[in-house]
């Protein structure tokens, strides 16, 4: 099994919806797919995943010896007719405020309960686990981040602040073993949004001069740049835009960041 994450050093950048049409993506190609939220700080997935209820989270797993991944996952072969499965952080404002309270003892067993559910997963067949993380350097984030094969740094490429960024990567990903990228998403080229989802030559020019930027300031490289689509926005965070809008150029850039993933594993 290989584990991608989503990470970035502000907020806001794209993170939860990149991570579950990632996850979308992959399972309709045939892989076998599991969405984790570790952003305990300020869960948004379920409202994506349309869960509301009473489900067992990550955040009873961390706390609870007894559970196991079996105890949290949520399959959605039946709705979507693909082999996805996520497995949810919990939006009760009291488990949110134990994660946030947890001291050393309690942050070293949450850390082996993650590497446990790691496990888990492989022997259950899973091909990918997409992780969802909270902003910065939230320890829970960091957990996610050093089980990773692949990294996804997601930036918003109109207001990057390029040096709290960098210091993250200096400082965090320079002892990851994982394969690092950056992600620029909601790209606002001049044609905003782009006809077909193509990006025209003047813009193409503009996109590839904020990818050389973040590659000689940061020596990572940029996997994709993902426009800015109202529709994306519009839609807020109420579905996965590419499982109810396949044939979205916003869909194309998340299979196409797919490839680059897979060809560079
Ligand atoms: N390519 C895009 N085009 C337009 N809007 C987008 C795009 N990607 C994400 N968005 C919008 O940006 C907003 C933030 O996205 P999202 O919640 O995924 O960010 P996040 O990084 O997970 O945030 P947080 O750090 O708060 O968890 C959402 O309203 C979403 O619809
Ligand atoms: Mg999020």
């Amino acid at each position: 099994m290989k584990i991608i994450a989503f990470h970035s050093y502000k907020g806001g950048t794209g993170k939860t919806h990149l991570s579950a049409n990632l996850a979308t993506i992959l399972a309709r190609k045939g892989y076998k797919t599991v969405i984790l939220d570790l952003d305990f700080r300020g869960p948004n997935l379920q409202t994506l995943c349309a869960i509301d209820g009473n489900i067992t989270t990550i955040n009873d797993l961390l706390f609870d010896p007894d559970l196991t991944g079996q105890d949290i996952l949520v399959s959605f072969e039946d709705k979507f007719k693909i082999p996805l499965y996520a497995a949810f952080a919990s939006t009760d404002f009291r488990k949110m405020g134990d994660i946030v309270r947890a001291d050393k003892k309690q942050r070293q067993r949450s850390l082996k309960r993650i590497l446990r559910l790691r496990d888990e997963l492989s022997e259950a067949g899973f091909d990918f686990a997409i992780i969802d993380t909270s902003p910065g350097v939230q320890m829970e984030s960091i957990d996610g981040l050093v089980i990773s094969d692949v990294t996804c740094l997601v930036l918003k490429a109109d207001d990057f602040d390029i040096t709290g960024t960098k210091s993250m990567v200096t400082q965090l990903y320079s002892l990851l073993d994982s394969k690092n990228y950056v992600v620029l998403n909601r790209v606002v080229a001049e044609t905003c949004p782009p006809e077909h989802g193509e990006w025209s030559p003047s813009d193409l020019k503009l996109v590839e001069s904020f990818e050389n930027k973040i590659n000689e300031e940061m020596r990572m490289k940029v996997i994709t740049s993902i426009p800015c689509f109202c529709e994306v926005a519009r839609e807020g965070s109420r579905n996965i835009f590419s499982q109810i809008h396949p044939d979205h150029p916003f869909s194309a850039h998340i299979e196409k960041l797919a490839d680059r993933i897979l060809e560079g594993l």
